[in-house]
C-alpha cells in the first residue's frame, strides 16, 4: 500500500495512511515519512498500537535514539521505560498516579510551555515521536508551532537585527519560569546553558525559521530584561493562532515532530486519570552555534 498523507493544517501537520509502524520499514517507507516530515514538520500516524521495541526500532530508522540519563531529574531505579525513552506520563514506576505534589510532576509541567525538545542540549534534537498508549478524552492536547512560518511573516528589519544572535538555554530557565526552583547542585550542574542561534536553516529544505523555547533565559551581548521581553515578543509572535496545529488524542496515535522547525507544548489536564505518553527522540547530528564552553560539554 503506497503511502499518502492528507493535511491536518495546510502547512503544518499531515495524517499519514499506508504506514504499519510496527512493522520493518523498507527504505521507499522511511524517505517517504522524511519527505512528509520536511514538508509538514509534523506527521501523525493513527492506531499504531506499538510495543516499546517497535516503538525504538521505528524511530532508529531515522537516526540514532537520545537518552534520557542525565537530563533532567530523574534517578536510577526510579524509571519506568527503557533509558531511550522520555517518559511523559503522570504514573511512577508502578504504574500510579503521581501525586500532585510529587516533584517529577511538578518538574514535568515545564512541558505546557511552547518548548523544542532537547534545545538544552549542545546537539539538539531532530525528531521526537510520541505514542499515546493510554490518552485523556478532555484536555491534553499537543499543541504545535511553526517556526518557518513565524520566521517568513516578520518584517525585514527584525529579520535582519535576529539573524545573527545566539542564545542561552536551559532547563534551569523553564523550569524557574514556573516557580519550580528546588533543584540540587548536581542538577544544576548537568543543566548548564549551551548556546543556539536564534535563526536556523533547515538542512534538507534550506528554509529558515525561529528557533524559540521557553529554555531560553539570555541573548549573548544583550541586556537580560531587555532580551527576555523580545523573547517574548517573539514567542507570542510566532505562536499565533494560525501557526498553530492543536492534537488532540486518540488512543494509539503516534504522533512524530521536527524539533528544529517547531515548537510544542501540552495543554492542561486531569492528573486524577492516567495519561500514558512514551516518547523517543532522534538525536540531531549538529550544533547550531559554537559553545562557549566546549570543553565543558
Ligand atoms: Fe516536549
Amino acid at each position: 500500500m503506497p503511502i499518502d498523507i492528507s493535511p491536518l493544517h495546510p502547512v503544518l501537520a499531515g495524517e499519514v495512511s499506508g504506514i504499519d509502524t510496527t512493522q520493518k520499514l523498507s527504505r521507499d517507507q522511511v524517505a517517504a515519512i522524511e519527505d512528509g516530515m520536511d514538508r509538514y514538520a509534523v506527521l501523525v500516524f493513527r492506531d499504531q498500537r506499538l510495543t516499546d521495541d517497535q516503538q525504538l526500532a521505528f524511530s532508529r530508522c531515522f537516526g540514532d535514539l537520545e537518552e534520557t540519563r542525565g537530563t533532567g531529574i530523574s534517578k536510577p531505579g526510579e524509571q519506568r521505560l527503557h533509558p531511550a525513552f522520555a517518559d511523559v506520563s503522570n504514573l511512577d514506576k508502578d504504574n500510579r498516579l503521581l501525586e500532585r505534589d510529587n516533584r517529577r510532576r511538578l518538574y514535568s509541567l515545564g512541558n505546557m510551555l511552547w518548548h523544542s525538545d532537547s534545545s538544552f542540549k549542545a546537539v539538539p534534537a531532530k525528531y521526537s515521536i510520541l505514542s499515546g498508549r493510554v490518552v485523556t478524552s478532555e484536555g491534553g492536547n499537543t499543541e504545535f508551532a511553526d517556526m518557518r512560518a513565524a520566521y517568513a511573516a516578520l518584517d525585514a528589519a527584525t529579520k535582519a537585527e535576529i539573524d545573527d544572535l545566539i542564545c542561552e538555554h536551559s532547563l534551569i530557565y523553564s523550569r524557574t519560569a514556573l516557580g519550580f526552583t528546588d533543584l540540587t547542585p548536581e542538577e544544576r550542574a548537568t543543566m548548564r546553558p549551551v548556546r543556539q542561534s536564534l535563526v536556523r536553516t533547515h538542512p534538507v529544505t534550506d528554509g529558515k525559521s525561529l528557533y524559540l523555547a521557553s529554555h531560553i533565559g539570555a541573548i549573548i551581548g544583550w541586556p537580560v530584561p531587555e532580551a527576555l521581553a523580545f523573547i517574548r515578543d517573539l514567542t507570542e509572535h510566532a505562536t499565533q493562532r494560525q501557526f498553530v496545529y492543536a492534537h488532540q488524542w486518540r488512543p494509539f496515535d503516534l504522533v512524530m515532530w521536527d524539533n528544529r522547525v517547531t515548537m510544542h507544548r501540552v495543554r492542561r489536564y486531569n492528573n486524577a486519570v492516567p495519561r500514558d505518553m512514551r516518547r523517543t527522540t532522534v538525536a540531531g547530528t549538529a550544533t547550531t552555534a559554537t559553545q562557549a564552553n566546549l570543553a565543558a560539554e
